[in-house]
């Protein structure tokens, strides 16, 4: 970077200090917090907005001012920021910037001609009055303008009242490693989106195809995190699983209406043909880098394996099945238990509570089954926040008061 050579040698380390920080920063709206911080501080602004392009105007994203944070306190300070966008053109001072792709820098405001003014609505009604301002542009390593930081009212070098050369030269450094790092966290996070959004649409499509269980995949996924929290799973791996599970039966979407919607039991032929289910899921969700889509893939292909390998497809047993199956496989058969079906009534939860422990080492992995029942509370309450229907609600209810009773 070509301007950090200008700076005095004192700024070079601490701008190094902030790079690191900014790129150590993931969330967007921290780091863009951040970035305005860290350039009120180096060059002693009193306040700042930071801009972003967005839909072709600059947006401005966040402020910060510390007349009004002594004025007023940081809540309340915090709590006058309204988002407001202006065009990219030069009709205002940011605008300019991004237009011209260069820095603006003004020692007084108040002395501009007539048709330069920066807009004094914000200083009016707030009884602030802006005299430097300091505007500089952040460009992408492609020369691309991604947005604009404007710093106003600094203390100076030795006492003056406008921006230095030397204070104009860190924001510039500052605005275009802000740059590097507002872009690469946008790219990830637009990425995970993405991810989330088609695991939500396949779920969800999954869902609508079999009518039975409106709340279905979301109760599983709660289900599935209450019990990988509690066997210690990190945040992140909680995450994952919780975004994940909702695929697991996203391969029903290849079975044929007659046989996923049968009104009772199915014969040999229609069972063998819902067993592939698991395998069409599998496929769906087959090429993917993504760790969201890798973790549901192997949910949708082992969640039907049981314990003792009498599950399927392929009849694996123990811990050969991925513990993320095992995890989901519980969860969902307790809810299937729980829920009504085109097949079957929901069944009342002591009925279902005997089932899951008379399977404990045949169908589930036994371990699993003690967490589940050592955090029963909590999947009860996620039953009743997502009941399906009425009958359901009734059901958990009944369940609370014999436990009530029981004490
Ligand atoms: P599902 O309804 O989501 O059920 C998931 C799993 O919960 C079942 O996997 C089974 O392990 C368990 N489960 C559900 N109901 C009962 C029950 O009444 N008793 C016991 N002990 N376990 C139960 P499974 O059996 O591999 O079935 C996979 C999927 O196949 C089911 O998903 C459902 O969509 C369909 N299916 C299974 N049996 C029938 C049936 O008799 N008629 C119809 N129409 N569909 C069925
Ligand atoms: C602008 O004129 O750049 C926008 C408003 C302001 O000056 O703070
Ligand atoms: C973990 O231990 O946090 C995750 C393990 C797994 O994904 O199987
Ligand atoms: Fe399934
Ligand atoms: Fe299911």
């Amino acid at each position: 970077m070509n301007t950090v050579k200008e700076i005095p040698l004192d700024y070079v380390e601490e701008l190094l200090n902030v790079g690191i920080a900014l790129s150590n920063t993931h969330d967007l709206e921290s780091l863009l917090e951040l970035i305005l911080s860290e350039s009120r501080r180096l060059t002693m602004a009193d306040a700042g907005t930071l801009y972003l392009v967005q839909d072709k105007r600059l947006k401005a994203i966040t402020a910060q001012c510390q007349t009004f944070v002594e004025r007023w306190g940081v809540q309340t300070a915090h709590s006058l920021f309204r988002s407001f966008s202006v065009p990219i053109d030069n009709s205002s001072i940011s605008g300019r910037v991004a237009v011209q792709k260069r820095v603006i820098n003004i020692k007084d405001v108040t002395k501009l001609p007539e048709e330069e003014q920066h807009n004094k609505d914000f200083d009016n009604a707030t009884n602030y009055s802006t005299k430097s301002i300091l505007a500089v542009p952040m460009l992408n390593p492609d020369e691309q303008i991604i947005g604009v930081l404007q710093l106003i009212n600094t203390e100076g070098e030795g006492g003056t009242e406008f921006f230095s050369e030397n204070q104009e030269k860190i924001a510039m450094a500052l605005a275009s490693q802000a740059a590097v790092a507002i872009q690469n966290t946008m790219l990830t996070q637009n990425l995970q989106k993405a991810h989330l959004d088609t695991i939500q649409r396949l779920g969800l499509a999954a869902e609508w195809r079999d009518k039975e269980t409106a709340n279905h995949i979301t109760r599983v996924a709660y289900y599935a995190a209450i019990i990988a929290k509690k066997i210690g799973w990190d945040q992140e791996h909680v995450d994952l699983i919780f975004n994940a599970s909702p695929m697991h039966d996203v391969g029903k979407l290849g079975i044929p209406d007659e046989i996923l919607h049968k009104n009772g039991p199915l014969t040999a032929k229609e069972r063998q043909i819902m067993e592939t289910h698991t395998i069409i899921g599998a496929n769906i969700l087959k090429k993917s880098p993504s760790d969201y889509m890798q973790a549901a893939r192997t949910i949708a292909l082992y969640h039907h394996e049981k314990w003792d390998g009498t599950g399927y497809p392929m009849g694996l047993s123990g811990t050969d099945i991925p513990l993320e199956a095992r995890i989901v496989a519980i969860a969902d058969v307790y809810d299937a238990l729980s829920s009504r079906r085109c097949y079957k009534e929901a069944f009342p939860h002591p009925k279902v509570m005997a089932i899951i422990n008379e399977e404990s080492g045949k169908h589930f992995d036994p371990e699993l089954v003690d967490v589940l029942i050592e955090e029963i509370d909590a999947i009860l309450k996620i039953g009743l926040q997502y009941a399906d229907r009425p009958e359901d609600f009734e059901k958990f209810r009944s369940y609370q008061q014999i436990t009530v009773e029981d004490e």
